[in-house]
């Protein structure tokens, strides 16, 4: 489904600035894999999923998706095929247009502007039995505008958005770590549903180790810009914070810095 190949990202080659950001990412995910991504900061995460989605070009190495070199396939491009959901809630929808129209965008999306820019009956109840299995109320305020609605709803929202068209792959990056952690842990709960209905491939960065273990069939921990580990199947099930933590020293040589995800 997404295979990497050997990918390298530098930034601001060649000045006092430079930074390798990705020093030779190796990976490829099954049909259906659902992987959560932890590391410290500056791992290199969010840098790995903007390579996917190709917000710059990578300097050497490939990305493929279902087989298909997309290496050097422009963002807009590539966007048909890729859901994304970002940390800020204000990012992934448009808050002066309403519930039912921000659906319409996301379901248009790639498709072409000549479309009749009206919703259907047909799709507005789509859009309402949608909305019910977020469980938020939303499919009664569909003529809502966005921006009277919580971070939490937002968020959900977009993860709806995100996954309507069947994403070849979905990419999270901490998309619940802006909200309170009542309301992240049910936006967790609908990200675990809409993966599982639509057997979606996705992968997840957390900042947080219990989220980590507990979600997804697989785990990577990044660290300086490299995959340290790769954690499946039963290995992954029996997981604990401490063996993560243990195993995170003993490969990398140093301790986990961030509290944040420990205690999380
Ligand atoms: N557009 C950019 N320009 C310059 N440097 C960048 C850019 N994006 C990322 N970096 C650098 O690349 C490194 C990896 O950053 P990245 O954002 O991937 O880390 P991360 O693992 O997502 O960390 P965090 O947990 O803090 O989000 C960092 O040193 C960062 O400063
Ligand atoms: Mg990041």
């Amino acid at each position: 489904m997404l295979e990497i190949k050997d990918v390298h990202k530098t930034f601001n080659p060649g000045t006092v600035n430079e930074k390798k950001a990705l020093k030779g990412i190796d990976l490829k995910l099954e049909e259906g894999d659902f992987v959560t991504v932890i590391g410290g900061n500056g791992a290199g995460k969010s840098t790995m999923l903007n390579a996917i989605a190709g917000v710059w070009n990578v300097d050497s190495g490939s990305i493929l998706i279902d087989n298909m070199d997309i290496t050097n396939l422009a963002e807009h491009k590539r966007a048909k095929y890729i859901g994304r959901v970002f940390q800020d809630p204000m990012t992934g929808t448009a808050a002066t247009m309403n519930i039912e129209e921000n659906l319409a965008l996301a379901k248009r999306r790639g498709k072409s502007r000549t479309l009749r820019p009206g919703i259907t009956k047909q799709e507005r109840n789509e859009y309402y039995e949608l909305l019910k299995t977020l469980d938020l109320g939303l499919e009664n305020r569909m003529t809502s505008k966005v921006g009277l609605l919580s971070g939490g709803q937002r968020q959900a929202l977009t993860l709806l958005m995100a996954s309507l068209q069947k994403p070849k792959i979905l990419l999270l990056d901490e998309h619940t770590a802006a909200l309170d952690p009542k309301t992240a842990s049910k936006v967790l709960e609908t990200t675990e549903a809409i993966v599982n209905k639509d057997h979606l491939t996705t992968l997840m960065i957390t900042h947080n180790m219990k989220d980590a273990i507990a979600h997804g069939n697989r785990l990577i921990m990044m660290n300086e810009g490299k995959i340290i580990l790769d954690i499946k199947g039963e290995e992954k099930k029996s997981l604990t914070v401490e063996h993560l933590l243990h195993m995170f020293e003993k490969v990398s040589g140093e301790e986990f810095a961030s509290d944040k995800a420990i205690l999380g």
